[in-house]
Parts: structure tokens; sequence; C-alpha cells
């Protein structure tokens, strides 16, 4: 008799936010980054992707795989989409190969669906959790015996920042230098028991989708900065090595220069790109301001910020400082043009990190 049962796995995956920012490809198919970067991945109880895989054999085979993405039809047509849809199936086939009472998931359509709690293409890292979770979730369909390090070397290929998102705590994505992207992988560099303390403040200028997306702004920035060349052989291995430091001896100071040092490199090589690219605005700057004043009031470093590839701030700062930090910065911008109210009211206080591996 025909096998008509629906196989199905769900899982979560978190978001993680670069102090020491991904951006350049120097193999844009196998999606293998120009640098290194680090990251810290937040807590899944405040941002997650949530993402459930089937399969089945009464799935219409003309129909072939599909992604509901919150609640829209996306495309799976794309490259980056269909390498991890290749690298799974091809290892359930072999575990199908090697004993032959397995049923033959892989030959079946697959169907995901997959919600975001956060906005989607605002700089939030959506295609990080995002990707996560579709390669986690097929591969606890295909019951597969990967390691994190192993997905990671998948979910790169679909969203290179989804690789960081496989490790909970700091987060390291080596660069490699294997051509075919073998070792292009992410490692923990420290479990979140390593520094407990850390938070993300989460201010939302503009849920809205990005203009120019991740994938295009850098290949532009590749192709025309002179700048970013700069940033790959000197900025980044520098901030690598002081990142990597500043986390083994829980120096704030250090960490919170790097991560606002890093994010304005990055920044000052999209201004670079010819045409320039601006992901930040004058709502976003005027967070970066606002982290200055409440370190200047603390008389220390408390606080930093960062922006991925949006107008968003992430303000990373320690538990013990969350009165000086988020009293003073919603004093601070409840008072400035741009963080309405009710952009306030979608700022997320006191991220704490992920654990999950
Ligand atoms: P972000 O800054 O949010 O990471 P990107 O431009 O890097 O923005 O990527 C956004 C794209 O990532 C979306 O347009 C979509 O194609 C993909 N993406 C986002 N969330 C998911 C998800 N949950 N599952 C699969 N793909 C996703
Ligand atoms: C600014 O990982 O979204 O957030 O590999 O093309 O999908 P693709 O790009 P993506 O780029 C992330 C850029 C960044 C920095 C970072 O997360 O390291
Ligand atoms: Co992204």
């Amino acid at each position: 008799m025909a096998d008509t049962k629906v196989y199905r796995a769900s899982t979560t995956a978190p978001v993680n936010i670069a102090v020491v920012k991904y951006w350049g490809k120097r193999d844009p198919k196998l999606n293998l980054p120009t640098n290194s970067s680090l990251s810290v991945t937040l807590s899944q109880a405040d941002l997650r992707t949530l993402t459930t895989a089937s399969c089945s054999a009464a799935y219409p085979a003309p129909e072939g795989d599909s992604l509901l993405l919150n609640g829209e039809p996306s495309d799976v047509s794309g490259a980056r989409t269909q390498a991890c849809f290749r690298e799974l199936r091809a290892r359930r086939a072999a575990l199908e190969a090697a004993d032959p009472s397995l049923p033959k998931l892989s030959t079946m359509p697959l169907r995901l669906v997959s919600e975001n709690n956060f906005p989607t293409a605002a700089g939030l890292a959506s295609s990080a959790a995002g990707f996560a979770a579709f390669v986690r979730a097929i591969a606890n369909l295909y019951e597969l015996p990967a390691s994190p390090s192993e997905l990671s070397l998948i979910a790169r290929q679909g969203s290179g920042s989804a690789c960081r998102s496989l490790f909970g705590g700091y987060v390291a994505w080596r660069m490699g230098s294997a051509p075919d992207g073998s070792d292009s992988r992410a490692d923990q560099v420290a479990p979140a028991s390593h520094w407990p303390e850390m938070r993300a403040l989460i201010l939302v200028a503009s849920a809205a989708k990005k203009g120019v997306s991740s994938t295009s702004g850098m290949q532009q920035t590749v192709a025309t900065s002179g700048l970013f060349r700069e940033r790959i052989t000197t900025v980044v291995p520098e901030n690598m090595d002081k990142m990597e430091k500043a986390i083994a001896a829980r120096d704030f100071a250090a960490f919170a220069e790097v991560t606002m040092r890093d994010s304005n490199s990055f920044h000052a090589t999209c201004a670079d790109t010819y045409p320039p690219i601006f992901y930040m605005n004058d709502v976003s700057r005027a967070a970066i301001r606002a982290v200055e004043a409440v370190n200047a009031a603390a008389g220390r470093t408390v606080a930093a910020y960062t922006f991925d590839a949006g107008p968003n701030a992430v303000i990373y700062y320690l538990e013990q400082d969350t009165a000086a930090v988020v009293g003073t910065f919603y004093h601070l911008l409840g008072g400035l043009d741009g963080w309405k109210a009710d952009s306030l009211k979608g700022a997320q206080s006191a991220v704490a990190l992920d654990e999950a591996v």
C-alpha cells in the first residue's frame, strides 16, 4: 500500500546580532564571506522563528517544495534555498540507502511553514533565525545525526548570518579558506553562562522591509567601495581579535568599543558604496547620540549600539546597569523626534542570551 502518511517536525531558532559584522561575499555561489564575524545570540523567549517542516508522498508532486512565510507563499526557487534542500536531501538519501527499512522521505515534496515574531527584512536578522530554523526543521524531520556545526555549514548557504544562529551565547563564524567552503562555519566562542549579565535592548525605528536587501547591498559594496578593502584586510581582523579577548576577559568597555567601532566601520563602507547605501536614518543617529549621553552620564561605558542592515538599534548593556541604560535611554529617546511613543512600546528591554545548541 502506498505511504500517504504526513511526516512532520517543528523547531524554533534564535536571532543573533553581530558585534563584528559579516558584509561581503568572496564566493556568492557558495555564500562564502570576505571576513570572519562574531555575534551574540538573543533569547528565543523574545525573538524567534518558528518553522514546521512536513513531507508526504501524498503531496502533489508537480507543486514541488513550498514555503509559507508569515502566512504568505514565498519563492523557494532561489539558488540558496535550493542548496539547503539539496544538502539536506542528500544526507537523508544516504541514511535511506544504508537502511532500506526507512521511509523514503528524501523523495517526497517538502512543505515549510514559518513565522517570525519580529519584523522581517528590517535589519533584525530575520534571515539568520529564518534559515537556521529552516535547516534544523528539515534535519529534525529527516532525523539526521547532524551536529550544530554541520547544520551551520548548510544554513550558511541559505543566509550567511544563519550559520551563527545554530549556537547560543557568543558565536564566531570563521571565514575559512577551503575552496568548497567546508571550513566556513560557526563555532561557539563562549556559552551564555560565561557572561550571563549581557542584555540587549532592541529599538524598532521602523518595521518596514528594507529598500536594499543584505545580499544585494553587500555585493554592491564589494564591487564599488575602496574603503571596504581596508575593512576586510585590517579593521575586521583586529576587531575579531580584540572582541574575542574582551569576551574572554568579560571586559564590557572593550566589548562596547569594538562593537560600536565595527558598526560604524560597516556603515561607513555602505556610505562609500557607489551609489551609496543608507541603512541608518536620523532616528538611528539619535540613538547613537543617546548612547553617548548615557555613557557620559554614567562616567563609564555602560551601553554599546550596533546597527545591522536597517535603521533599528540594538543596544548591548549589562544587567547591573539596567537602570542607568534603559531608564536614561527611554527618557532621552522619549523627547527625541522620530522615536514615537509606539516605537518605544515596540522596544523590547532586557533580552537575555540564548543557550540553545
Ligand atoms: P534581515 O535583516 O531581516 O536578515 P535580509 O535582507 O538579510 O534581512 O533577509 C530577509 C529575507 O530573509 C526575507 O526576504 C526572506 O527571504 C528571508 N527570510 C526571513 N525570514 C525567514 C524565515 N522565517 N524563513 C525563511 N526565510 C526567511
Ligand atoms: C549586516 O546574512 O543577511 O546583518 O548571506 O546574503 O543572506 P546573506 O546576508 P545576511 O547578512 C547579514 C549582514 C549583517 C551583519 C551580520 O549579521 O554579520
Ligand atoms: Co539577513
